[in-house]
């Protein structure tokens, strides 16, 4: 390799840009796989600009591409989107990071320079220029469409208005601000407080939710190997909605308990940690990579207890009922592939690769997915219905529904303080403003069996 080429190769700009245009050209999620050439960063301060960058452009794209096509006579070509993106990074320097204007001018022209596109600099430099001449004058027109100044998509900025009147605008807002990172504590080999005096002693700034008994939230997110007693398996990466699920589930002693939908096994870790006499956790998921990856975890965090049975099943729920026939569950965690709409401010792709038909598609699938999981469960046992999505048609008016058209099945109404009671069930609605806690969005209904 080339020494250059070598430079290329481990430049933030560079690869936030090829980053970028993996997901954007390509249309991968933006997943820990997709940031994986940042680890080829050694200075912590490169990774962290370029995660800022990286997740910046993704948060603000609607209003960058509004500002962009006031700024340009015609559209960059599909072939040349390295340069569209180019300057997507120019402008989301000069707004949000508030970086001098001739550093975030000569970064992208360089950028685009080094891409073998010198054709493209003056276009790019002249843009980035008017716009630092003209920035009031333009980000006023371009924010006078709601949509873009919150910077969603047209349909999601309607579905949330349409779902939330009241709170619609914050929870856009809250879609583009930075998740917290929330730790859950692995009550087998710590006590909370233990764990936030070693957090002291290190000085990693942190609050413990009064409202969540095993949730420790840092001031400022860091590499989770950092953490101490990360590799010993005393803490894991969890919000703190996600954290509702074990306690609503009301396990009890002798359980046979099947986490339905479970990588990358987070609740079903949490299931194990909360209660150490389960007769057995039976964790089902479709994916056979992502349930390699709960055995991972389950082995860094020393799961299960010894008298525990563990098994992992690798197939489509919708035909565990034949599968699974022979046995009968006391409770089952349905946490249903949604349109993840809780939890946009984590993962901002989703703006982007949700479509309204998707929803669709979705329902169907939640609703078979109960169906047959529900002739599983034992009389007398519980089912957690769980998503990370804020539309009601995904959350309550999937249960009522499914309430309606089954005798056997009532609701287990419960009570949480930072989440707002449905006509069946609980909705988190994400960000500190919507809820005391700062979770993400969540969705939860737990649906007993009669008979
Ligand atoms: C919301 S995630 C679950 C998160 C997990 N419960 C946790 O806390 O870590 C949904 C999961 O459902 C799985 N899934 C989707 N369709 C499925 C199906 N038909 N049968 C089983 N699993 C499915 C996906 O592979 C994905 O891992």
């Amino acid at each position: 390799m080339k020494p250059s080429q070598k430079k290329m190769d481990t430049d933030a700009r560079v690869i936030s840009q090829q980053v970028l245009l993996s997901i954007l050209k390509h249309h991968h999620s933006l997943t820990p796989e997709q940031l994986k050439p940042l680890e080829k960063l050694d200075d912590p301060r490169d990774r962290r600009w370029a995660r800022e960058i990286i997740y910046g452009v993704m948060r603000w794209r609607v209003r960058l591409d509004a500002i962009i096509s006031r700024l340009l006579n015609k559209p960059i070509k599909a072939k040349d989107q390295d340069v569209h993106i180019a300057i997507l990074m120019g402008l989301y320097q000069l707004i949000y990071m508030r970086t001098p204007d001739h550093a975030a001018v000569s970064v992208v022209v360089n950028l685009v320079k080094r891409s073998g596109k010198p054709w493209a600099t003056g276009l790019v430099n002249a843009s980035l220029r008017r716009f630092i001449r003209e920035q009031d004058k333009l980000s006023a027109l371009v924010d006078q469409n709601d949509a873009v100044r919150l910077s969603h998509p047209d349909w999601l900025f309607s579905e949330f208005k349409k779902n939330w009147p009241q709170q619609a605008e914050l929870i856009m807002k809250n879609n583009n601000t930075r998740a917290p990172m929330t730790l859950r504590v692995n009550k087998n080999l710590s006590a909370r407080n233990e764990y936030s005096l070693q957090l002291t002693k290190k000085s990693i700034a942190h609050t413990c939710s009064e409202l969540q008994p095993d949730a420790i939230t840092l001031e400022q997110p860091m590499e989770s190997k950092l953490l101490p007693g990360y590799d010993a398996g005393v803490v894991s990466v969890q919000d703190s909605a996600a954290q509702c699920a074990a306690a609503l589930l009301c396990l009890r002693k002798g359980n046979k308990v099947l986490d339905a939908c479970a990588a990358p096994g987070g609740k079903s870790a949490h299931i194990l940690e909360s209660c150490s006499d389960l007769e057995s956790l039976t964790v089902l998921d479709i994916d056979p990579v992502r349930v390699e990856s709960i055995k991972k975890n389950m082995q860094r965090l020393r799961l299960p207890a010894a008298n525990i049975k563990l098994e992992y099943k690798v197939m489509d729920a919708l035909f565990s009922g034949k599968a699974l026939a022979t046995q009968r569950f006391d409770r089952i965690l349905l946490d249903a592939p949604c349109s993840a709409t809780g939890v946009i401010r984590r993962h901002p792709d989703i703006k982007f690769f949700r479509r309204p038909a998707d929803i669709e598609k979705l329902l169907a699938l939640q609703y078979q997915l109960l169906t047959t999981l529900w002739s599983l469960l034992a009389p007398k046992g519980i089912l957690l219905y769980a998503t990370c999505s804020i539309f009601n048609t995904e959350n309550s008016q999937q249960i009522q529904q499914f309430l309606a058209a089954n005798d056997n099945a009532r609701e287990l109404p419960f009570d949480m303080p930072w989440a707002l009671k449905m006509p069946v069930g609980c909705q988190i609605l994400p960000g500190n403003d919507l809820n005391t806690v700062n979770a993400d969005g969540f969705y939860y209904a737990r649906i007993q069996r009669v008979n």
